[in-house]
């Protein structure tokens, strides 16, 4: 059994991520932390429990997190994730409610309980990460593994031209994580590119009932369109690439590699320089995933599509 957290700036690939790991038998999902992102902290942790609702997952403890970066005011992208960041689809409030314990010092404890058993996977900016490993030096040794969605390893940027929204959107967090040994394995923007499912077999996919067609036809809508608009082959889901790589090592190609973040500069604030390891390289402080199958991917959203509240684990 995996035992998972998830920090999650939901967000629509977020929700789909979150679905992935909730239709895995072989994933226990422990806590979500939430922090700035996508929309404001306080509506992701209402899009958290949305998505929780939507498919009737038991009470899943939700802890709120960072409302903004280590450094300046929060960046958001409602442009693309609408202005609730469920693509204004209209899903349903939910009644659940954060726990009162900060999302830094919750996820410091959850290490501390589980040593050597916790794979925090990070889906947004990594402000809470980067808080937690202060509070708790041995985050990194405490954790089994972390999974970031974040970066890009030849500076291709979906926010400037050169930087990644969750690496954009906190550098000096990223920044932090990557010099304080939290070794993550990274899933660049790059990667997350040429994971796209094909625009026919996304249709055939949230067609299916009853979670496909209820719930993921309706929040992807805009986003869908977005990438259609944008002439991308198919759909671009970068933290459902993440979570496959995530849940199942076997789908991921991996690298070993030195990862620095821009934290200064005029027009490259947010972007990763990523040096594939090989002499003359430094030591290196993160493996970074290159290529997901996309067959274990499509596998993974079948399941999560047609998954029944029966299937879920409460
Ligand atoms: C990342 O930024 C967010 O908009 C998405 O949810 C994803 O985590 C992609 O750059
Ligand atoms: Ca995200």
């Amino acid at each position: 059994m995996r035992r998972l957290v998830i920090d999650t700036d939901a967000g629509v690939d977020d929700a789909i991520a979150i679905l992935l790991a909730l239709a895995d038998p072989s994933v226990e999902v422990l806590a979500f932390t939430t922090v700035h992102g996508n929309v404001p902290v306080a509506q992701v942790t209402q899009n958290v429990g949305r998505v929780l609702d939507a498919v009737g997952a038991g009470p899943i403890p939700i802890f709120q997190g960072a409302a903004r970066p280590l450094v300046g005011p929060p960046v958001h992208a409602t442009e693309v994730h609408g202005a609730d960041g469920l693509g204004d689809a209209g899903l349903p409030a939910t009644r659940r409610q954060a726990e009162p314990e900060p999302a830094p010092l919750a996820l410091a404890r959850l290490a501390r309980a589980h040593a050597g058993e916790l794979l925090l996977v990070a889906l947004g900016p990594l402000t809470n990460i980067a808080l937690a490993l202060a509070l708790e030096p041995e985050l990194p040794r405490l954790l089994r593994g972390f999974v970031w969605m974040g970066g890009a390893i030849r500076a291709q940027g979906n926010t400037t031209a050169v930087a990644e929204f969750n690496a954009y959107a906190d550098p000096e967090a990223a920044a932090s994580v990557f010099e304080h040994a939290m070794r993550p394995l990274m899933v660049p923007w790059e990667t997350v590119l040429s994971a796209f499912i094909p625009w026919s077999l996304w249709d055939r996919l949230v067609a299916l009932e009853p979670v496909g067609q209820r719930v993921v036809t309706r929040i992807t809508a805009r986003v869908r369109r977005l990438c259609q608009e944008t002439e991308q082959p198919g759909m671009i889901l970068p933290d459902a690439v993440a979570m496959a790589a995530a849940v199942d090592p076997s789908c991921a190609q991996r690298k070993l590699a030195r990862v620095e973040v821009e934290t200064g500069g005029r027009v490259a604030r947010g972007l990763t320089a990523v040096q594939f390891a090989g002499p003359p390289t430094l030591p290196v402080n993160a493996e970074i995933v290159t290529e997901v199958r996309t067959d274990s991917l499509t596998a993974m959203l079948r399941r999560a599509f047609t998954l029944s509240p029966e299937g879920v684990k409460t």
